[in-house]
C-alpha cells in the first residue's frame, strides 16, 4: 500500500485539492539533477558518521545514479502520491535498491535537502546567464568598433542636444550591462554556502563533516547556522533583484531602439529574424522582439516584487511558503536568459542608417559648442552661455540656420568672434573634442571598448 513519506503519524488521505496545491514536483523537478548529486554526496558523508557501510554507501549512490538515468532518459514515471522532488527521487530509490535507500534521510530534513537543491541549481543557472551577459556585452562592443564613424544627435529629455558618436551611445548601454555582469558575478559568494547537515533546523546530531560535504559538492563556504541555513532565501531575492535591475536596462535599449527604428527616426532596421508583420497592414514591419524585451522586465519585477512580499511575513526556519521561491526564481531566471539571447540577436543583427543619423544632426546642436569656442578666447563660461544664446535668438529671427550667422552679425554679439569660428559647425570635430576618459571622442570611445572587454575577461 501506498503511503507518503511522511505518512507515519497521519491516519486520513490528504485531500485531493490539497494535494495539488501542496504538491511543487510539476515544477521542482527541473532540480532532479541537483537533487541526486546532493544525495549523494550525502550518502559519501555519512560513512564518515558511521550510519552508512562503504557497501550501503555503494549501493545508494549506484541507485541515484540510475534514477538520475530515468530523469535525463526520461523515463521516470512520477507517482500520484509523489510531493517534490525529493519525496520522488527517494521513494524511487527505494523502489530500485530496497530497504537501505531508508537509511540515506538520517539526519537530514527536506529543508536542508531543498535549500541545497535550489543553490546548486542557481550556481549552474547563474553561470549561463553570465556567459549570455558575456556574448551580448561583447556583440555591443563589437559593433561599437566597426561602426565608430556614425554620428548622430545625442538627446536629453528626448530633444536633440548634443551630436555624438552611435557607438558612444551603445557603450552607454553596455556600461549598465557591465555593471550588472560585475553584481551578477559578485552573488556567488552568496549563492554558494552549503545548507546540508542542518537538519530541519537544530542541526545534525550525525556529525557529518560540512566541510567535507561543501567541498564535495563544490560549494564555496559553510552555511554558518543550521536555522538560517534551511531558511535564508536572501539569495533568491538577490538574485530576483538581479535580474529585475538587468532587466529596466534591457528595457531601456529597447524603448531607445524602438524610437530609432520608426519611419520618423529612421536609424536603425531591424533584422527581418527579431521582426513580425501585421495581420491585416502588409505595410507594417513591427519591433516585437523589443516590445517584448521591455514587456518582460515588468514581469520580472513582478516576480522580484511577489517573492519579496512571500519573505516578509515569514518566522523563523522553515515554512511552507518557502516553497513559493521556486516558481518566481525558476521563471525570471529563464526570462532573463531568454531576453538576453533575445538583445544579442537584435542587435547584431539590425543595421544602422549613418545617412539618416547625420542628416538628423542640426546646427543649433552645436550653440554649446559656439560658446565653448568664445570659453577658449578667455571669456567666463556664463557669458559665453549668453552669448550663444543670443546668437540662437539672431538666427530665428533672420530665419537662418545657426551656421549661417555672418562673422559680422556674430561679432555684433562679441567681438571675440574671428574666421575660425567657422570650425565650430564641423560636427565631426565637435565630436572629437570631447576626448577626456568617457567622452565622445573616437579615442576615447575605443578606450571604452577596450575597458568594457577587459571587464568580461576579468
Ligand atoms: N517542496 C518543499 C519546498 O520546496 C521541500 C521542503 C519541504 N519541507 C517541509 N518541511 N515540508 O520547500
Amino acid at each position: 500500500t501506498k503511503r507518503k513519506l511522511w505518512g507515519g503519524r497521519f491516519t486520513g488521505t490528504t485531500d485531493p485539492i490539497m494535494h495539488a496545491y501542496n504538491e511543487s514536483l510539476s515544477y521542482d523537478k527541473r532540480m532532479w539533477a541537483q537533487d541526486i548529486r546532493g544525495s549523494q554526496a550525502y550518502a559519501r558523508a555519512l560513512v564518515g558518521c558511521g550510519i552508512l557501510t562503504e557497501q550501503e554507501r555503494d549501493e545508494i549512490v549506484a541507485g541515484l545514479e540510475a534514477v538520475g538515468k530515468e530523469w535525463a532518459s526520461g523515463s521516470f514515471r512520477a507517482e500520484p502520491d509523489d510531493e517534490d522532488i525529493h519525496t520522488a527521487n527517494e521513494r524511487r530509490l527505494k523502489e530500485l535498491i530496497g530497504a537501505v535507500a531508508g537509511k540515506l534521510h538520517t539526519g537530514r530534513s527536506r529543508n536542508d535537502q531543498v535549500a541545497t537543491d535550489m543553490r546548486l541549481w542557481l550556481i549552474d543557472e547563474a553561470h549561463t546567464l553570465e556567459t549570455l551577459l558575456t556574448e551580448l556585452i561583447a556583440v555591443m562592443v563589437k559593433r561599437a568598433r566597426a561602426e565608430v564613424g556614425a554620428l548622430m544627435p545625442g538627446y536629453t529629455h528626448l530633444q536633440r542636444a548634443q551630436p555624438i558618436r552611435w557607438s558612444h551611445l551603445l557603450l552607454s548601454h553596455a556600461s549598465y550591462l557591465s555593471a550588472d555582469l560585475a553584481r551578477l558575478r559578485a552573488l556567488h559568494p552568496r549563492i554558494s554556502v552549503l545548507p546540508l547537515g542542518s537538519g530541519p533546523l537544530a542541526g545534525n546530531p550525525f556529525s557529518p563533516d560540512r566541510v567535507a560535504l561543501a567541498r564535495d559538492l563544490g560549494f564555496q563556504s559553510v552555511g554558518p547556522n543550521s536555522m538560517y541555513n534551511v531558511s535564508d532565501r536572501d539569495f533568491v531575492a538577490e538574485t530576483l533583484m538581479w535580474a529585475s535591475l538587468t532587466a529596466v536596462h534591457l528595457s531601456k535599449i529597447a524603448e531607445d531602439f524602438i524610437i530609432y527604428s520608426t519611419a520618423e527616426f529612421g536609424f536603425l532596421t531591424l533584422s527581418d529574424a527579431y521582426s513580425t508583420g501585421s495581420s491585416i497592414m502588409p505595410q507594417k514591419k513591427n519591433p516585437d522582439s523589443l516590445e517584448l524585451l521591455r514587456g518582460k522586465s515588468g514581469r520580472i519585477f513582478g516576480q522580484m516584487a511577489g517573492f519579496m512580499m512571500t519573505l516578509k511575513g515569514i518566522p523563523s526556519t522553515y515554512n511552507k511558503d518557502l516553497q513559493e521561491d521556486k516558481e518566481p526564481l525558476f521563471d525570471a531566471v529563464d526570462t532573463i536568459g531568454r531576453s538576453l539571447q533575445i538583445a544579442t540577436g537584435v542587435i547584431s543583427t539590425m543595421t544602422i542608417n549613418e545617412e539618416k543619423m547625420r542628416a538628423a544632426l542640426t546646427p543649433d546642436m552645436l550653440a554649446t559648442d559656439l560658446a565653448e569656442y568664445l570659453v577658449r578666447k578667455g571669456i567666463p563660461f556664463r557669458e559665453t552661455h549668453h552669448i550663444s544664446g543670443s546668437a540662437v535668438r539672431l538666427s530665428e529671427e533672420k530665419g537662418v540656420p545657426l551656421s549661417k550667422l555672418s562673422l559680422e552679425e556674430l561679432k555684433s554679439l562679441s567681438p571675440a568672434f574671428e574666421q575660425d569660428a567657422e570650425r565650430v559647425w564641423i560636427f565631426e570635430e565637435s565630436v572629437e573634442r570631447r576626448d577626456a576618459i568617457g567622452g565622445t571622442s573616437k579615442r576615447a570611445v575605443l578606450e571604452q571598448c577596450d575597458t568594457l572587454e577587459k571587464a568580461l575577461s576579468s
